[in-house]
């Protein structure tokens, strides 16, 4: 990964021709790149937590089939569009449409990706603001010794102040900002190098931590053991929401990685890395924190400060956990950086490209609109906790919660993950399987006729359907046929 290594940086407002186009150095970059995109804090924090909402086991189950039968095909899907444009994600689609012989208005799709990465990051970073707002109190050793209700206290305490949480939020936009305007090549690509394997290992030390706790087996039992009277059709939803938001798919962020892939290196071999280590990740991060919970007889249902209260406890109470306490605070940060970066690439190719202005110009301006968007979720656990939005649909075969006591923050990431990106998704694998010429698809994965087949009856077939009836599940629809058809 030497500096000439091009990845994603500095090509000029308008576009390179493509035979200059910058390259990962090689497919290892890429995956590392992508990996750092995936890896964040959707495994860490976002993963326990609504597992623990969604009652355990049978969650984690779903989740893992739809990582496995929706993820991993629109994530080949997805870097194969990438590749083949060279483009930011709404020029990528309207070239390949066009390519095809199909409407310009797939570009619509890169369109939602760019608004949805906005969306996402302004919460994004708030909640990594938390995660640095935890080293000095880790560092400090604020944490030794406390039981349930001191690491409580520091989370409300910190939630409650928005000064606090927008100082934050703004350090972390600002380092996310400043590696997007110069590209993301040498230092951070380096630091990628050893500190993802690093925050691995404090992980498997902590699993270790864990396995002490006494509750280990219950830790487990809860996450791998399915118990579907625990399932609502919201969990159904969330846990696909999930699978795209954690591979970082459905908005353009792997398009745009993808499309910086050189020609010769496999799509699908890339792919299941990524998808490996991001499933690890979090089923770690699972592992780690609910025998936790059962050890303190926390809540798993704690909601988004589930880590941020029962890691601490950990820390607070192992040998060397002030050490070990700040090293992973800060490892969670870079984490969270990685991704964040990823999630505003699209918005910033795309930007430089439409407006013919600089990389730095179109830093600048998606930083500010991202910062004040931001304020929303700041606001979420504080002055406007209150506000809440509470959405059902009633039917004569039942009452279907889409949204309950929703803040401004909630309403964000379910309009993002459950919505905005399985509907990318969905457009995603119709065009690759559906619209694009299949020569073209073929020849971009260059996979043998039998994992082509499988690729194409997944990404035809079985993705749409899972997310077509997944949707019309939490809408109530599938309970209504099933009721008039008596099944
Ligand atoms: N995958 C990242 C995570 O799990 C979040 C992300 C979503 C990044 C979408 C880019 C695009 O933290």
């Amino acid at each position: 990964m030497s500096e000439s290594s091009a990845s994603i940086n500095e090509s000029s407002a308008n576009e390179p021709p493509l035979a200059n186009r910058e390259q990962w150095s090689s497919r290892l970059v890429f995956i590392l790149a992508a990996t750092g995109s995936a890896v964040g804090l959707g495994n860490i924090w976002k993963f326990p937590y609504i597992t623990g909402e969604n009652g355990g086991g049978a969650f984690v189950l779903i989740y893992l089939l739809c990582i496995a039968s929706i993820g991993i095909p629109i994530m080949m899907a997805e870097i194969m569009l990438g590749r083949r444009g060279r483009q930011d994600p709404v020029t990528t689609m309207k070239k390949l449409a066009k390519e095809s012989g199909h409407s310009r208005a797939w570009g619509l799709l890169g369109w939602m990706g760019v608004i949805a990465g906005f969306l996402i990051l302004s919460y994004y970073s708030v909640i990594a603001g938390w995660a640095m707002a935890y080293v000095p109190r880790m560092a400090t050793g604020l944490f030794n010794g406390l039981e349930a209700d001191g690491v409580n206290t520091v989370f409300s305490d910190l939630v409650s102040n928005p000064e606090g949480l927008i100082a934050w939020h703004t350090l972390f936009l600002f380092m996310t900002m400043a590696v997007v305007a110069r590209g993301v090549r040498g230092g951070l690509e380096k630091a990628v190098t050893f500190l993802m394997p690093l925050l691995f290992i404090l992980l498997v030390i902590l699993i270790f931590y864990a396995m002490g706790t006494g509750h280990f087996k219950q830790g487990l039992t809860y996450l791998f053991t399915p118990d579907f009277s625990k399932i609502t059709t919201e969990g159904i939803l969330s846990a696909m929401g999930h699978a795209f938001f954690t591979l970082s798919l459905g908005m353009g962020a792997i398009m745009v990685y993808g499309s910086y892939l050189p020609s010769n290196t496999s799509i699908a071999k890339a792919t299941f890395a990524v998808a490996f280590m991001d499933t690890l990740v979090a089923l770690m991060a699972g592992m780690i924190i609910f025998p936790i919970v059962f050890a303190n007889t926390l809540e798993p249902s704690a909601g988004p400060g589930l880590i941020f209260k029962t890691l601490p406890l950990a820390f607070g109470h192992m040998d060397y956990g002030t050490f070990f306490g700040t090293l992973f605070f800060i490892l969670l940060v870079f984490a969270a950086w990685t991704s964040s970066i990823s999630l505003i690439e699209p918005a910033i190719t795309w930007g430089m490209k439409t407006f013919q202005i600089s990389r730095l110009k179109t830093s600048f301006i998606s930083g500010v609109l991202v910062w004040f968007l931001g304020l929303l979720t700041v606001f979420s656990f504080n002055l406007t906790s209150d506000f809440t939005i509470t959405s059902t649909i009633s039917t004569n075969y039942g009452e279907f919660v889409i949204l309950k006591d929703a803040t401004v923050f909630d309403f964000l990431d379910y309009l993002t993950s459950n919505i905005m990106l399985p509907l990318g998704g969905l457009m995603i694998a119709i065009y690759a399987g559906w619209l694009m010429k299949k020569k073209y698809s073929r020849e971009e994965l260059n996979i043998n006729r039998f994992w082509y087949t499988i690729w194409l009856f997944l990404v035809r077939f079985i993705a749409p359907t899972m997310v077509i009836i997944v949707f019309l599940n939490a809408m109530g629809v599938v309970a209504f046929i099933r009721t008039i058809m008596g099944v």
